[in-house]
């Protein structure tokens, strides 16, 4: 068998903080509500000469030096994001060029806040089937760019962020053991940036060049409540494992309320469940790779463990697998 190791990681968070106070003062909110029904308290948002791919690539190089490769090791490039500088050429082109992976393939993935977690299971076969051995993904989000700072609604959940992972084939378990995907599509219309009708609105609107997100708060927290649960028992029970089996949960970081409801249906006590919710709100596609690196980092994952990852996001989309942390016995071939 083969599987598709993480053999590197890296993240970039932008300096500038955005605390519940400084919220306060743009919005009608108050940092015990923000608290309390979110769990958050400050979060980054990207410098104006930031762009989603200077933060991609930020997390990108330091996951090559992690892994120990050269860019011109890669084979394949997955970017996952919905909030990309431009709609031509991907953000997977840009960071191809920055890094000089001249030998890779480069494409974008777009599942809302699940597009990491889409990226990474797709990349995921293409090292599991033997096309590739090595290849790069990254989450990415500059939400920053794309939220309205009048619509409290929206405007103190989400951050900007980056992380990356290397995957490298590898003999023994590592990596995904499971992966579940899934959509509902008839609910789109809950979180939505950029529909149709905003965008005509917006035409004749010069100071906002922008769509904005748009969310219906309540309708998306029932779902996620539900999906990040089921979809975590469901990759569980895919690798054939029990929750017994399980040594940490690694939940995208939407709010504190529906991590703990996805760690109570896996029966997960709070001390193995990682949590910076506090510190960066939602970065979307970055926030689960951001917390592997973070977690890593603290000794909170180890070699050896095995690791629930889920996620839920806009279209509407859910991800999950179990990740076997560590190298394995990676495959190491000759680079031509
Ligand atoms: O990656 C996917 C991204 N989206 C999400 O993860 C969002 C999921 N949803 C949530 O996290 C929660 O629904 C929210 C945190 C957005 C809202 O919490 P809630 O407990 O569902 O509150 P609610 O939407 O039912 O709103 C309760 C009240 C409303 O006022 P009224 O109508 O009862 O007078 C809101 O207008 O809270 C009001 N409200 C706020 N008040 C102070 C909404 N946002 C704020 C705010 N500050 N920032």
């Amino acid at each position: 068998m083969r599987y598709a190791a993480i053999t590197g990681w890296g993240m970039h968070v932008p300096e500038r903080v955005l605390t519940n106070n400084d919220l306060e003062e743009m919005v009608a909110t108050s940092d015990d509500w923000i608290v309390s029904r979110t769990g958050i308290r400050e979060r980054r948002l990207a410098a104006p000469h930031e762009t989603a791919t200077s933060m991609a690539v930020a997390a990108a190089k330091q996951a090559c030096d992690r892994a120990g490769i050269a860019p011109q090791a890669i084979e394949l490039i997955v970017v996952g994001t919905f909030t990309a500088d431009q709609q031509m050429p991907s953000i997977a082109c840009e960071v191809h060029r920055e890094l000089g992976a001249a030998r890779a393939a480069a494409f974008d993935v777009n599942a809302a806040c699940t597009s990491f977690m889409y990226a990474l299971i797709a990349a995921t076969q293409f090292v599991r089937t033997g096309m590739y051995s090595t290849v790069l993904v990254v989450g990415v989000d500059i939400n920053s760019r794309f939220i309205d700072y009048t619509d409290r609604g929206t405007c103190v959940l989400f951050g900007d962020g980056a992380g990356a992972v290397v995957l490298q084939a590898s003999e023994e378990p590592a990596g995904l053991l499971s992966s579940v995907l899934g959509a509902d599509g008839s609910a789109g219309h809950v979180l939505t940036l950029g529909d149709p009708e905003q965008l005509a609105h917006l035409n004749g609107v010069s100071e906002m060049p922008r769509p904005y997100m748009k969310m219906n708060g309540s309708e998306v927290f029932r779902f996620a409540v539900r999906i990040m649960g089921d979809a975590a028992a469901e990759a569980i029970e895919q690798a054939g494992l029990t929750y017994q089996d399980i040594d940490a949960l690694v939940p995208h970081q939407a709010n504190m309320r529906i991590i703990d409801a996805a760690a109570r249906r896996i029966a997960l006590p709070r001390e193995k469940v990682w949590v910076n919710v506090e510190r960066y709100g939602n970065t979307s596609s970055a926030s689960v790779p951001i917390c592997l690196v973070e977690a890593e980092r603290e000794g909170f994952i180890r070699d050896g463990m095995n690791v629930v990852v889920v996620a839920f996001g806009g279209g509407l989309t859910w991800a999950s697998g179990v990740l076997r942390w560590g190298p394995g016995s990676v495959v190491r071939e000759r680079i031509a």
